[in-house]
């Protein structure tokens, strides 16, 4: 039974990093090797974008990783240090995702993205913050949220391509856009959420805690 469930979640994690790549490589060429996609001078965009989609490699190659049981166990330093560069990485690309989010040219887009950035970079320190404090339950909860926020990369453009099936409802294409951009991580927080918080909450055995209004 456990080793099914295993592979389940390696095929799942496998499935994740394949769709990163790919579209980590398609968001790439969109912006990088395309002529007048980056921004008009150094400070004006180009360092941001580079900065901030070289600090999020880390996330695309590292957290597939850390999920794996088996490694976290036999290797606990490199489980560690992969840690770290998820970090720095993550909090230093949901910074600039910030900024480029608050300043992209889609108005439509601007608070779902800045929405995005700022939970993928709290979800990510309160992470690390249990890893120090050694609460274990409450770390792997918040990397599980960090990831799917870094996972916007994926989910945004998923939706990309199936809009004419997702959207079909939304005719005008600023507020399809919009639209987009907001369900593409409140839709994979809901998930998470029912997941790992909402189910387990209402399916704990209840003959085993006490009714505190009989206190
Ligand atoms: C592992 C995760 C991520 C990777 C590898 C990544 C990578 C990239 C790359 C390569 C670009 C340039 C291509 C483009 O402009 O479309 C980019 C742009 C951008 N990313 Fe990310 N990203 C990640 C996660 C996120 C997240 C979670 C957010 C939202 C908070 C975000 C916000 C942005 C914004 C706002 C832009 C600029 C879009 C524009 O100006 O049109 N990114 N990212």
């Amino acid at each position: 039974m456990k080793s099914r469930s295993n592979r389940l979640l390696h095929a799942w994690l496998a499935a994740l990093a394949l769709l990163s790549v790919y579209y980590l490589y398609r968001a790439v060429d969109y912006r990088f090797l395309h002529a007048d996609r980056l921004g008009p001078s150094l400070l004006n965009k180009q360092l941001w974008y580079s900065c901030h989609a070289l600090l999020a490699l880390p996330v695309v190659f590292g957290a597939p990783l850390q999920f794996i049981p088996t490694l976290r166990q036999s290797a606990p330093r490199l489980h560690r240090a992969i840690g770290r560069a998820y970090v720095i990485g993550a909090s230093g690309a949901a910074l600039l995702a910030i900024y480029l989010g608050a300043t992209i040219e889609y108005e439509g887009s601007r608070l779902s993205i800045v929405l995005t950035g700022g939970l993928w970079l709290f979800f990510t320190l309160v992470a690390w913050k249990a890893a120090v404090a050694k609460n274990f339950v409450a770390h792997r909860a918040f990397m599980i949220r960090s990831y799917a926020m870094a996972l916007v990369l994926v989910w945004l453009r998923v939706m990309d391509d199936f809009q004419d099936y997702l959207f079909f409802y939304v005719q005008d294409e600023e507020m399809r856009d919009a639209t987009r951009e907001w369900a593409s991580w409140v839709i994979p927080l809901i998930v998470v959420e029912l997941w790992i918080s909402w189910l387990p909450q209402v399916m704990r055995n209840k003959s085993v805690e006490p009714n505190p209004l009989r206190e």
